[in-house]
């Protein structure tokens, strides 16, 4: 969706668009408080790591260039990076020693000469694409720095912005800040946008001598406006500004951004019954008149199309529903799962890479796997695809308009004709021609009579 903001053109995209871009997305954060062997900007928000949103964001906001900074020998974050930008440029930041430090760790980005130098931080995931944007416009209309403030509701621990009416002087840190600069509600989002020509000369002259001894890149705002430079404000909300350190937080984020995207697929067209318990995932797409009912969740990679109907209890994952299909209540669509156009797929179905055609069946307690169901054919209530034999996955194929009874079993590999029919209970192990009825099951016995010369032997005496 594009609820992050990731639009490739708006209203507001205006000289900017020429200008070259470089993002620095700082991700050498220890995350300690995250309490996890997963480093921080790797944790996920609606499906996608933070630092996947941070570069799609900055991406759709026109940076060409995106410079990642992380910590020692964090390989698995310069992977994460890569895998969603191939072209990311990794620099490594070998001591933690405060923002501005982190950010001349990619001097050799910045020394290239974009215009633009937007700076992110990994673990500041939900700043859209337009905020990006509005700062890159305040580069283009001559600021040498700008800044997003934000009112806070506790300001404690955040960069106060000093100002003098609409001039922004500073931005004082809580920790050096004095009394009444504490009073400031106006807080530093963190994140910020340098003009390229002046960049590398106000980073270096950043300083280390302040409360805790560390490298300040919020310092850059006085020094440039020490030096006549214009400075810039812009306000965002805290909501859009917060940043992750802890669980409690990621899931605030998760909240945060979840509101987003189902406002997002609501305004365009969705219905939500009950938007509050549908979970989306940043890439979910949708088309017109999709239906989703109570409870349901997309993981990544979801495709719904025109006029489909998620019933409750769903989850759907790596999947493509086709126009008018209908899925759950209580389905699991697992990666790979195709439906064609008005598919159905009932209660406690589970399909996992497998294409079923248009107009296919599956309505009851059925497991579908690496399987390919051709047009019109129905898949009876009960009915396994066997994909595994220990050690190896196999396919099945069934073909248009064929019928498979319930309650049958489907040893793949195996091939299963168009219009053939499987009787219910069968185990089918080899493959079945088209048009062709099957059976693979025992033949039944019935013995007329049986029942009484049981009863008498082993029943109750003289009470039936
Ligand atoms: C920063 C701002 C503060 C602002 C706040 C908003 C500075 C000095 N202060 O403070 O004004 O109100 O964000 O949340 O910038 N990082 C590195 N290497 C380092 C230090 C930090 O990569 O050496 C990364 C962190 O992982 C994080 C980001 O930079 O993603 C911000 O650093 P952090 O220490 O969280 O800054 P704050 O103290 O929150
Ligand atoms: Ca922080």
């Amino acid at each position: 969706m594009t609820t992050s903001g990731e639009r490739a053109s708006s209203p507001s995209a205006r000289n900017h668009d020429a200008r070259r871009c470089l993002a620095v997305v700082l991700a050498a954060g220890e995350g300690t408080r995250m309490r996890s062997r997963r480093p921080k900007v790797l944790h996920e928000v609606a499906g996608r790591s933070m630092l996947g949103h941070v570069l799609a964001t900055t991406t759709a906001a026109g940076a060409g260039e995106i410079a990642v900074v992380v910590g020692p020998d964090r390989d698995d974050v310069a992977a994460a990076a890569k895998k969603a930008i191939p072209a990311a440029e990794i620099h490594e930041q070998r001591e933690r020693l405060g923002t501005a430090h982190a950010v001349l760790a990619a001097r050799a980005a910045i020394a290239r000469g974009a215009e633009d130098v937007i700076i992110a931080f990994g673990d500041t995931p939900l700043v859209t694409a337009e905020t990006f944007r509005r700062l890159r416009e305040a580069l283009a209309d001559g600021a040498a720095v700008a800044v997003l403030g934000f009112e806070a509701a506790d300001p404690t621990g955040y960069g106060r912005l000093v100002r003098d009416g609409d001039a922004l002087l500073a931005i004082r840190e809580h920790k050096d800040a004095s009394a009444s600069e504490r009073a400031i509600t106006l807080c530093n989002g963190g994140v910020m946008a340098l003009a390229g020509s002046t960049a590398i000369a106000l980073l270096e002259a950043v300083g280390n001598s302040n409360a805790k001894g560390e490298y300040y890149l919020t310092d850059v705002v006085e020094i440039a406006h020490r030096r006549g430079l214009a400075t810039r404000a812009l306000t965002v909300s805290e909501d859009e500004i917060q940043g992750v350190n802890d669980r409690a937080q990621l899931a605030q984020a998760e909240a945060s951004f979840q509101k987003r995207l189902r406002g997002a697929a609501l305004a365009m067209g969705v219905t939500l019954v009950a938007p509050d318990t549908v979970f989306l995932s940043a890439d979910t797409a949708f088309g017109t008149d999709v239906v989703v009912e109570p409870n349901v969740i997309f993981g990544p990679g979801v495709t719904i199309g025109d006029g489909a109907v998620i019933h409750a209890f769903s989850h759907i994952e790596g999947a493509t529903v086709g126009a008018g299909a209908s899925v759950g209540p209580f389905a699991r669509l697992r990666p790979g799962a195709d439906l064609g156009e008005g598919a159905r797929v009932g209660n406690f179905v589970e399909i996992k890479a497998a294409t079923l055609g248009a107009g296919a069946k599956v309505n009851h307690l059925t497991y579908i796997g690496d399987a390919s169901v051709g047009a019109a054919t129905n898949i009876g209530a009960g009915t396994i695809t066997c994909n595994y034999d220990g050690f190896r996955k196999h396919r099945t194929t069934i073909g248009a308009n064929a019928f498979i009874g319930s309650n049958s079993s489907l040893v793949a590999p195996v091939t299963i004709g168009d219009g053939a029919f499987v009787g219910s209970g069968s185990v089918i192990t080899a493959d079945v021609p088209a048009d062709a009825l099957a059976l693979g099951r025992g033949r039944q016995a019935v013995k007329e009579g049986w029942v009484p010369l049981f009863r008498d032997k082993f029943g109750p005496k003289g009470d039936h």
